[in-house]
């Protein structure tokens, strides 16, 4: 009886979750700008995901032919990559352990939205002396952007640097990587053990937000695991969700953002258009008349590189050295702890142009001297769909890099 009772529930949860049977991830072998402007056409296909443009594609079976058919056509050469989706994504949560175990909270396992609040609370209640949390907003369906702000007090006016996790919902080890981190400053800091992290803890104040698209994620765990945008419909869209990344309001609308909702890089219908772009750029607008910010990223998720502005054009902003140098730094650090290859380079030469972005407003409307994207791992092996046991790896490795930056950025 359990056992049936047991089965239709989960029977029930299965059904609610999208499924991704028979999706596959092609990989494809992109050798000029010929090809890319080809591959752009494809970006118009509604069901057409590009988990990284314009080299991995998700296709729906449905639509497996056509694609096929379309690249052979052009000349496009590609391999299968990822033969079935939901094959890994049911690889990836394997544990069936308690996902906050009796000694604290396991951060090698993913965590929903709740429970990363529950662990917000949890940091504060435990580092008191270093830890406040505050909500800098709600989202669009009604959840607290909450945030933490940690630091040693010293009386003295102190630097300000941010960074946040899952502007992406599916990314998530972006989350997991911003909640790790911050618990090693708390204790590395009070364990006293760590001279470069006591002194980074003095110079700067940290603000903290985990999760800046909560209702995205929340719908990547209960609906759609690879779900990136928003959940907003605005009048006259088709679809659902805006792009946080492109919605920014420094040069909002131009190059690499789409002016189609149904389009995974949809802008919005205008610049901070949605709730949680407004919350974060009048928060950081309100704090830098306190305190200067040095220093802001945006953790993302996959490819392992760092991106400096700009985004919205080809052109390098004039503090590119500036920037380069601190780029460098950082990502040997990173490298130095297990040997993972992260590049670094301006966004649009490096990537592709983004419009609207993070890294670009607080470049270029707040004057942050150092505002990146930073993906995180993998190179493309699971991409989204990072196996747990690589949370450990990843959080550490940019740790030690976050680290190393904040030194050199204090000394200029
Ligand atoms: C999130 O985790 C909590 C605690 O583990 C659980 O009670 C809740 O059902 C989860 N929510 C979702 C959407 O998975
Ligand atoms: C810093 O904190 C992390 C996470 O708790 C821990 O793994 C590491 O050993 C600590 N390092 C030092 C030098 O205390
Ligand atoms: C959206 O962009 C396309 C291509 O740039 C353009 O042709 C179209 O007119 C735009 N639509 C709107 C509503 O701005
Ligand atoms: C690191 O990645 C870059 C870009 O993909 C590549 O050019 C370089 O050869 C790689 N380096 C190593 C050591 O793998
Ligand atoms: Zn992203």
């Amino acid at each position: 009886m359990l056992r049936l009772i047991l089965l239709s529930l989960w029977v029930t949860v299965s059904l609610a979750m999208k499924s991704y049977e028979g999706y596959k991830v092609l990989r494809i072998d992109v050798s000029d700008a010929g090809d890319v402007a080809i591959l752009q056409e494809l970006q118009d296909v509604a069901e057409l995901d590009f988990w990284d443009f314009p080299r991995d594609l998700m296709v729906p079976p449905t639509l497996l032919e056509f694609v096929e058919h379309y690249l052979t056509s052009n000349d496009i050469l590609y391999y299968v990559w990822m033969d079935d989706v939901q094959a890994k994504i049911d690889g990836v949560i394997t544990s069936n352990k308690p996902r906050t175990d009796v000694d604290g909270f396991d951060y090698y396992v993913y965590h929903n939205y709740s429970e990363i609040m529950d662990w917000i609370d949890s940091i504060v209640a435990t580092y008191p002396d270093l830890a406040t949390s505050f909500s800098i907003g709600l989202s669009h369906e009604g959840r607290d952007l909450k945030t933490l702000k940690i630091g040693l007090e010293t009386g003295k006016l102190k630097r300000a640097i941010w960074f946040n996790g899952a502007i992406h919902a599916r990314e998530w080890v972006s989350p997991a990587t911003v909640m790790w981190m911050t618990n090693a400053f708390l204790s590395n800091v009070t364990e006293g053990t760590n001279p470069d992290v006591t002194f980074v803890m003095e110079f700067f104040d940290m603000y903290i937000l985990p999760v800046m698209n909560p209702d995205g994620y929340e719908y990547s765990w209960t609906d759609e695991r690879l779900w990136r945008k928003t959940r907003t419909l605005h009048p006259g869209d088709e679809c659902y969700g805006t792009d946080l990344n492109r919605n920014f309001d420094y040069e909002w609308g131009g190059l690499g953002a789409s002016n189609d909702s149904c389009d995974n890089t949809y802008r919005g219908p205008e610049a901070l258009s949605e709730v949680e772009t407004q919350a974060v750029v009048n928060f950081i607008r309100q704090q830098s008349q306190e305190q200067p910010f040095r220093l802001f990223i945006d953790y993302h998720s996959y490819t392992q590189v760092m991106l400096s502005s700009w985004g919205y054009t080809y052109d390098l902003p004039v503090d590119f050295d500036l920037m380069e140098a601190h780029m460098k730094v950082q990502t040997a650090a990173i490298t130095s702890v297990f040997g993972a290859n992260y590049t670094y380079g301006a966004a649009s030469s490096t990537l592709y142009p983004s419009a609207g972005g993070s890294k670009d407003w607080g470049y270029g409307d707040r004057g942050i001297p150092y505002s990146y994207t930073l993906e995180l791992r993998d190179m493309g092996e699971y991409g989204f769909l990072l196996p747990e046991d690589q949370i450990y790896p990843t959080a550490y490795e940019n740790y030690v890099g976050l680290v190393a930056g904040l030194i050199h950025i204090s000394h200029q």
